[in-house]
Order: structure tokens, then sequence, then C-alpha cells
């Protein structure tokens, strides 16, 4: 099947700059989430697929990419932004269809790739070296060189942003990329290959091999041939990557999502923080590593804050992509029964709301409750563990030692909010806050592709975005110099 106007086949692999179908000639259904339709077939790429793919990367390496200075690099990087923008309907309606989200967050995905390829396409040649002071007679420089080929395994949340952080901050510094898409999204990224194409990206420089992940991504993360994974997925996968690219002593930037907090003092301005508070946890039906999951209120205003968004819960209508409602359905029905699993457990809780499913939600779709619960204790598993579907914990607390025990009490630490109208406040919170980035009255920053991002404990290490990943996909090379 060809998916026009994109002009995809998805039963292939794209690499060495052409469609070839994975050796093995086998495919995967692709499943539409609103409804529980096959979309098509996508191809089943295992590990001759990938074999062959570092072998195109290592050969655009050795080729035109390898000698392409910092410029060209950017050059042709911003252009692909270009060609995505010219495509911002096309690109969104094809996410919509593929992972369920609302048209309105699909074209943000789609935005936010544009951005990632300015961003890195502007910041490729203005990474320098240093000079260092030495001994008499030595001049030192150092080098930013590219790892080589670089492996990226991708989740099917945000494909096309998560495309966009990293393999445009590697492209941005001269690696070769393998991109194993999530078996349950692939579309956006089989159409960014082709748009790079189209753009003048040359042959073998990117190359995409969907595939399930205990085939294609497993291959991939313990190829010889491969200098730098990133992956940005589940805790489980994470560990199983760094261990498998351990053995070849390959570096690993890991994105494990989270549990994070948002923590509103008494004196917060309320009224401001309430879309945050909510929209934080449902955006994409709440499948958001940096999901703000957890609301920590102090008892002074713990009524209000309560009843304010369970009111705004009692709102939320989740259903299918195209109604561009608050919710779409969740990326497969495996994932619904996920958080239906945690919604079980939480049948002790205090239910503070619930939004509806519309009544015209096709009965195959992977659609779940929007749930609040209020008055949880620190320690359940609603309060520890990632849901990834549309569900809030409101936990109340005393003091700002207590906030800090409980925002800091989970094994994760992707990011986290402080809303208060106090400065000195402000700044405790935001140095005591174990986090990658910590907000103050906001959560998310809009996303800021500028702005570095990563995770402490099981939320990862790493840092992607902004200049920082540009550091994570080069190597420093120290040269020194001695004048006889
Ligand atoms: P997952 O970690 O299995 O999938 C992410 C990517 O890893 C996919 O491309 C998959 O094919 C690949 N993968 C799976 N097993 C692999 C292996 N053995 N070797 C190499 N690659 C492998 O995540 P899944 O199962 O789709 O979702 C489960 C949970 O993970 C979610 O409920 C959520 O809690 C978390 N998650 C977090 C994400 C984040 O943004 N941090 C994104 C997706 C999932
Ligand atoms: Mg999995």
């Amino acid at each position: 099947m060809s998916i026009r106007p994109l002009n995809i086949d998805p039963s292939n692999c794209f690499i060495a700059g052409a469609w070839v179908a994975p050796l093995s000639g086998d495919t995967l259904p692709l499943i539409n989430p609103s409804d529980g339709n096959t979309l098509c077939e996508i191809a089943r790429g295992q590990a001759a697929d990938i074999d062959a793919a570092v072998v195109a990367a290592e050969a655009a390496l050795s080729g035109q990419w390898g000698k392409a200075t910092a410029a060209e690099r950017g050059r042709i990087l911003a252009k692909i932004g270009h060609a995505v923008l010219q495509q911002v309907d096309e690109l969104a309606k094809l996410e919509a269809m593929d992972v369920g989200k609302p048209l309105k967050q699909a074209r943000a995905d789609v935005l936010a790739l544009a951005r990632y390829l300015e961003f890195y396409g502007g910041a490729a040649d203005k990474v320098h070296g240093e000079t260092i002071p030495y001994l008499d007679g030595y001049t030192v420089y150092t080098l930013r060189e590219p790892h080589g080929v670089t492996g990226h395994i991708i989740p099917w949340n945000y494909p096309m942003q998560i495309i966009g952080r990293s393999v445009g901050a590697a492209l941005a510094m001269g690696n070769a990329c393998v991109l194993k898409p999530a078996e349950e999204a692939c579309l956006t990224a089989l159409a960014f290959a082709e748009i790079a194409r189209k753009a003048g990206l040359p042959a073998g420089v990117l190359n995409v091999v969907p595939g399930l992940g205990a085939e294609a991504g497993a291959a991939l993360s313990a190829h010889k041939g491969v200098h730098h994974i990133s992956f940005t997925g589940s805790v489980g996968v994470g560990k199983l990557i760094q261990q498998t690219a351990g053995a070849n002593v390959v570096p690993v930037t890991l994105e494990l999502g989270g549990k994070s907090p948002q923590v509103v003092f008494d004196d917060a301005n309320i009224d401001a923080a309430l879309p945050f508070l909510v929209n934080a946890g449902i955006q994409n039906a709440g499948q958001t590593c940096s999901a703000s999951s957890r609301i920590l209120v102090q008892r002074g205003v713990y009524d209000q804050v309560v009843a304010a968004m369970a009111a705004r819960y009692a709102e939320l209508r989740a259903g299918p992509a195209s109604a561009d409602l608050d919710i779409g359905p969740l990326v497969s029905v495996r994932q619904k029964e996920i958080v239906e699993g945690f919604l079980a457990k939480g049948a002790d809780l205090r239910l503070a709301a619930e939004g509806q499913i519309v009544s015209d939600a096709p009965a195959e779709g992977a659609y779940v409750v929007p749930t609040l619960f209020a008055d949880v204790p620190p320690d359940h598993p609603l309060a520890q563990d990632e849901i990834f579907g549309p569900v809030q914990v409101i936990i109340p607390f005393e003091d700002e030692a207590e906030a800090i025990a409980i925002a800091n009490g989970t094994d994760f630490g992707l990011v986290a909010s402080c809303w208060s109208e106090n400065g000195a406040r402000q700044m405790r919170m935001a140095r005591a806050l174990r986090a990658g980035q910590v907000f103050i009255n906001n959560y998310g920053a809009g996303g800021g592709v500028e702005l570095p991002f990563g995770g402490r404990g099981l939320s990862g290490h790493g840092r992607e975005k902004g200049f920082e990943a540009l550091y994570g996909f080069s190597v420093l090379k120290t040269v020194a110099a001695l004048h006889h």
C-alpha cells in the first residue's frame, strides 16, 4: 500500500536512500487505535536489515556526508525542516491515524519537528572546540567529532518530536543514523525519511528499519558497528539496552519517562496554575514521558484545587483522533489494558472525578476514561508507578519539607514544577527538586527545543534538546602539538 500524498510504502524499510522490502519479506499489521482497524502492513525488519542499514550508514560516513562541512549539514537540516513545514497537514493526519492523537496535538508535533530541524540546522556550525593553555612549546586544542553510526530506538508517543530531537542533533554533528521506530507507529518516521531524501540528504545518512523491539531493536542495540545508542521508552527496555550496549562499550542516552510532580503551595496563583495542572496530565492521553501525573497541594488550598481540577475532569471528553477532542484513544488496546490495570489498583482510593468517552467512539478503539484521584497516599502504586494514561493523583502536604520529600519520593526524576509567589521558596524548590528540568509557575515551558532535557534515577541519563544534545552526539578529541 502506498500512502498518498506522502508517497511511502510502509511495508518497506528505507536503507541506503532506497525503499527495500525486509529480507525476510515479513510484515506486521499497523492498527488504527481510534477504531481498531488495520491501517496497513509495515515491514518486520530483523537483524539482517539492521546489518544492511549499518553498512549503508558506514558507507555514507566514508563518502560525501563524512566530508560535508558543518555549514552544509546545517543547510540540509534547515531544508528538511522547511519541507516538513510544507506538509504539516499531511503529516499531522498520518500521525493522528497511526497513534490516535487528536489532530491539534499531531499538528503541534509536526511543528516541533520542524523547529528541531531549524534549531539544529542553525546550530550545526556553532559548536566549537577550545584551545587550552599548556606547557611551553605546545598548542592544545579540542575537536568535536561525530560518533559515527548512531542508533535511535524511539517509542510511539511522540515519534516526530523524538526524531527531531535525536536524529536532528545526531545529523547536525555529522553522524549517520539507523532509526528503529516503534512497531505501533512508524508511518511518520518513514514519511520523514522520504522528505529528507527529497530535500537532498545523501543516501545512507538516515536509514529507517521498522520492526519489533525484540528483533530489529535488539539487533540495533547489540550491533558492533553502532557507536552510540539513543533510546526513549520503558524502564525495562532501557535497562536491557544499557546492558546490551555495555557489552560493546557503546555510550547510551536513555529517556525513560517518569512520575513528575507539580507542587502547589498555599501562596500560588491558583487560577494561573489550573490549566497547567490538568493539561500536563492529559496531554496526548497522558502518554507523555514528562506527563505530570502527581499533583501535590498544600493544605490551605487543597479543597479548592481538588474541586477545580474535578470540575475540569468532568468536562473532559475522549474520542477518535479525527474528532480532535481533549483526549484520543491510547496507542493500543495493550496500553489501554495496562492503564485499566492501574485504575483497578485505585479502587480503594477517593475518586475525585471522571471524564467521559464520547458515545460514538468505536467500541474497538483503545479508549480510557480520564480519571482523577484525591487524598492519595504517596506510597500508593498510583503515586509511584508510571501509568501512561489520562490519570492523575492529588496528594496533600503540610509544609515545604514534606512537599520536597514527597516530590522526590519516587525512583524517577524527569521534570517537576513549583507553584508559589514567594521568590525565596521558588529558589529553594528549584534546588531541592530532583529532576532534569524544574519549572517555576508553569509546566513544560512549551516544550522548547532549546532547553536541555533528560532524567535522573530511573528516568534515565544523558541530555537531549538544546546544545547539550550536540555534545552528547559527538566525541571530544584533544590535540596536543609540540613545536620543536
Ligand atoms: P518499549 O520500551 O517496549 O518501546 C519503546 C521502543 O523500544 C520501541 O521502538 C520498541 O520496539 C523498542 N524495544 C522494545 N523492546 C526492545 C528490546 N528488547 N531491544 C531494543 N528495543 C526494544 O515501550 P512500550 O512497551 O511500547 O510501552 C510500555 C511502557 O513504557 C509505557 O506504558 C510507558 O510507561 C513506557 N514508555 C515510556 C516512553 C517515554 O516517552 N519515556 C515512551 C513509550 C513507553
Ligand atoms: Mg514493549
